[in-house]
């Protein structure tokens, strides 16, 4: 459960109150599970630490003021939103959560709070009294109604000499509760396959046409679709990443090499997710040795790949097949025409070709979901987050072409052997 926490993004929101000590616990932790963490600290928690302690546990400069010109330059409070996959305020004053409830904005922890949409995680830390009084609670409830998380307290002794509820959660129950935040579960059960990568189409022994592609993209959305309860397949071209826990992973070069892999692991895939950027051909005939620099010209004749995506789904028709299109040019029209003309169930769009959108090699991308009865934008966000988003919408029109409601129950007693090539 806490390898969920593998290169997750924390932000950690530190207020003023005396367990404000306890948080570098809190990030020791979450580095320690693979986790990235920066942290916004209020102008009262510096009252109880230093910027420095959370500087040398975190391993990245602390972020404190909503109108630092500098800081803003380097990352503001947009960039800091839209950096984490979640956010986790410990300790939570009551102050703090009094702010949170009413949207105010008036320091840089409050302004990226609401300017996130991710799991927002508070873990209230104060005198007994102040947590059991009618505006705390009623500041406790309405920000639960909202979808907040909170993790505690615990109760014991108090910093102040009293007995009661109002303890910050121990560090490691609130880190284990913050890897839940990224466990869905939506596709529990399902063999989920991935191709990521570029290909490499040998000319000689030595030389290949190829692409920019990272496989960054094809590496999230394994991750995500661990994240998500499935078992995942991923067959990557030549990247230099490291695979995702819980992934089996084969290497292949060549598109003829993928699509190879690719189908003596469909029997009982349920879902393929084609991101590799495969090459559409590849030369004729394969030099055995090292073409010399003789002629002036020199000719290379080409041939066209299979396509590995519509040619499973030709053959596996009760596969949920999803295909990228990564565009230059006129993207809806191009997803839409790829979607009919494949004869898939869903094409993710990208525009490529310039830093802007993001695409190869970027760590962020946006890509807009093209499906038969509809649509859906996933605006630029870091890949991570994006795969997260992006199996989220693959689960649920999985389910839907299963005439299935997304139900926690439905997922459960959802029938695999339905989705058996017939
Ligand atoms: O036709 P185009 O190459 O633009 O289609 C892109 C989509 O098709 C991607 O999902 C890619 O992984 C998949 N594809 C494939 N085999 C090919 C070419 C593309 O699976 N030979």
């Amino acid at each position: 459960m806490l390898e969920r926490l593998s290169n997750k993004r924390v932000l950690l929101g530190v207020t003023g109150s005396i367990a404000a000590y306890k948080a570098g616990e809190v990030v020791r932790r979450l580095r320690e599970y693979g986790a990235e963490v920066r942290v916004i600290m209020t102008h009262a928690a510096t009252d109880f630490v230093t910027p420095m302690t959370f500087q040398a546990l975190s391993g990245n400069p602390v972020h404190q003021h909503l109108l630092d010109t500098q800081a803003e330059a380097a990352m503001g409070h947009i960039e800091l939103a839209r950096w984490a996959d979640a956010i986790l305020v410990a300790p939570a004053s009551a102050d703090f959560l009094a702010r949170l409830r009413l949207g105010r904005a008036d320091d840089l922890l409050m302004a990226v709070c609401l300017a996130s949409d991710i799991p927002l995680a508070v873990a209230p830390a104060m005198n007994h009294r102040m947590w059991t009084d009618q505006a705390t609670e009623d500041n406790i409830r309405v920000l639960r109604s909202r979808g907040v998380l909170t993790f505690g307290p615990d109760s014991g002794d108090q910093a102040c000499g009293d007995v009661g509820v109002g303890r910050m959660q121990d560090p490691q129950i609130l880190v284990s509760n913050l890897a839940e935040v990224f466990e869905s579960g939506a596709l529990a059960g399902l063999h989920v396959l991935v191709t990521a990568g570029p290909t490499r189409e040998a000319i000689d022994p030595v030389r290949f046409l190829s692409n920019h592609s990272s496989g960054k993209m094809g590496f999230a959305v394994a991750q995500a679709a661990v994240e998500a309860g499935a078992r995942v397949t991923l067959v990557s071209g030549p990247v230099s990443l490291n695979t995702p826990d819980g992934v089996k992973r084969y290497d292949v070069e060549s598109a003829q090499q993928m699509q190879d892999a690719v189908t003596s692991c469909m029997n009982d895939v349920d879902i393929l997710i084609a991101t590799a950027a495969v090459a559409d051909y590849r030369p004729e005939q394969v030099e055995a040795q090292k073409i010399k620099k003789q002629q002036d010209e020199l000719q290379v004749k080409l041939i066209k790949n299979p396509d590995i995506l519509s040619t499973v789904k030709q053959r596996y028709p009760a596969c949920f097949c999803v295909g990228f299109a990564a565009e230059t040019e006129n993207l809806e029209h191009h997803a839409r025409t790829k979607l009919h003309d494949k004869g898939v169930d869903m094409i993710a769009a990208n525009w490529v070709g310039d830093t802007v959108n993001g695409g190869f090699n970027s760590d962020e991308n946006a890509l807009r979901l093209v499906w038969h009865e509809g649509e859906q934008e996933l605006p630029l966000m870091n890949k991570s987050k994006l795969a997260r988003a992006f199996i989220g919408h693959i689960a649920q029109r999985f389910y839907v072409r299963h005439k299935s409601a997304l139900t926690g129950d439905n997922i459960l007693h959802f029938d695999k052997k339905e989705n058996s090539e017939s």
